[in-house]
């Protein structure tokens, strides 16, 4: 049985990874029209996994007996610079996810609910892999520069990347 806190709070999470997931879906749509469908692709993957980092908190929440409350989606910004500038905001917008994960097991540890903590450590790890994605990517966009022919290269190696239900902790 949840607390009606932690009902609360993991509801409000599930309204920020759906806005995870519109975000992302922003960057893929700039991405495209820049011709980058590499990049769009990634973007594309990312909001499918964040879509699935909802989900699971929905289907934790029924599971717990208690009821999902679906919040507003706010808009997402949808003018963007460049490739980098995409990947500078996306790892500025995890690192806060990280902050919100962080706080639900601090709260979850203040109520005493243990069940609520395990099931959080799967996004504690979960974090760790969304902030090392954009920043290795970062590092390769500023060392490729203005090279328009490695930008080519890399857009070609990001349209690789498909989505596979994550199984960090098995859960
Ligand atoms: Fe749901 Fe990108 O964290």
């Amino acid at each position: 049985m949840l607390s009606d806190k932690m009902v609360k709070s993991i509801n409000h999470q599930i309204n920020r990874e759906h806005y995870s997931a519109y975000l992302y879906l922003s960057m893929a749509s700039y991405a495209a029209a820049e011709g980058l469908n590499g990049f769009a692709n990634w973007f594309a993957v990312q909001m499918k996994e964040e879509m699935f980092h909802a989900e699971k908190m929905y289907n934790y929440v029924n599971q717990q007996g208690s009821r999902v409350l679906l919040e507003a989606i706010e808009q997402p910004p949808t003018e963007f610079s460049s490739m980098l500038d995409l990947f500078e905001k996306t790892l500025e917008h995890e690192k806060g996810v990280t902050a919100m994960i962080n706080n639900l097991v601090k709260l979850a540890r203040e109520k005493d609910d243990y069940a609520t903590e395990s099931f959080l450590q799967w996004y504690v790890t979960e974090q760790v892999e969304e902030e090392a994605n954009p920043a290795e990517i970062i590092q390769k966009l500023k060392f490729i520069g203005k090279d328009g022919r490695g930008l080519l290269m890399m857009d070609k190696d990001l349209a690789a990347r498909v989505f596979t239900v994550p199984t960090a902790t098995g859960q």
